[in-house]
């Protein structure tokens, strides 16, 4: 014969892991939640639009558009003039995803250096605007992906910068390629905000925009390197 208490056995098991799954989707909304999810421009760039604007806002507006027309968002960025194949944006929205775990609280959304763990740290995570890389590309390059991949496996024994091996290749390229996209999103805004200060509020439009890229694109020489 069943016993009567079988059914109710199986009733709080069954309340119990339901429980337990909606405790995990909270609490995994809720760290997603206090991540910050949009780019906006960094330190230098609002410093010289506070400056060099009367509105120092709507010049921060337009120059976020044209940026965003280049390489989308902060959750689905895209290379400019790169190639819009779906299986290439999930990519690059998974390496961004990673990028805004674990590495954006020291590094900042947009890779400025300045994420709310960087106010505790020394050295300081970084700024990768500057354009340089002293690990990963000593001779003052471009750093290249694999000695990006290099470097996240192992970490930086010197400061609090740890190693990612746990995250496998496949997923340091991803992030690697971020960076790189961070390091290019960076020198094109400093170029806009030139543009900008020079040609007022209206002059980024897309021609303009496109022209800016296409300088940027001429080389590394022409990559700009602010704070430097
Ligand atoms: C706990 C804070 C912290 C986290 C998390 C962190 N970093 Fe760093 N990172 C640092 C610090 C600090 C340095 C600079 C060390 C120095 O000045 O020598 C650094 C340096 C770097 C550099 C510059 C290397 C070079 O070539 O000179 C890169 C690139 C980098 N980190 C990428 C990442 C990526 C990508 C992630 C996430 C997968 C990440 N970091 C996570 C703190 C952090």
């Amino acid at each position: 014969m069943k016993s009567p208490v079988q059914p109710l056995r199986i009733g709080i098991l069954a309340l119990g892991w339901t429980l337990v799954c909606l405790g995990s989707w909270l609490a995994g909304c809720s760290i997603d939640e206090a991540l910050p999810s949009a780019w906006v421009l960094g330190p230098t760039s609002k410093e010289r639009l506070a400056q060099g604007t009367q509105d120092p806002k709507a010049a921060e507006q337009e120059i976020l558009r044209a940026l965003e027309s280049l390489f989308g968002t902060a959750t689905a960025p895209h290379w400019p003039l790169g190639d819009s194949q779906p299986e290439g944006a999930k990519v690059l929205a998974q390496a961004a995803q990673t990028y805004r775990e674990e590495c954006s609280h020291c590094h900042g959304l947009e890779g400025y250096g300045n994420g709310p763990s960087s106010q505790f740290i020394q050295p300081k995570p970084w700024n990768f605007a500057l354009g340089v890389f002293p690990r990963s590309a000593p001779d003052g390059s471009e750093p290249k992906l694999p000695a990006l991949v290099t470097l996240l496996e192992n970490g930086i024994a010197s400061s609090s910068m740890p190693h990612f091996a746990r995250l496998g290749k496949p997923v340091l390229m991803g992030v690697a390629g971020h960076v790189l996209l961070l390091l290019k999103r960076t020198q094109v805004e400093t170029k806009l905000v030139d543009a900008y200060l020079q040609g007022g509020p209206g002059s980024l439009t897309p021609e303009r925009v496109e022209g800016i890229l296409e300088t940027w694109s001429a080389g590394p020489q022409s990559l700009a390197q602010p704070g430097r």
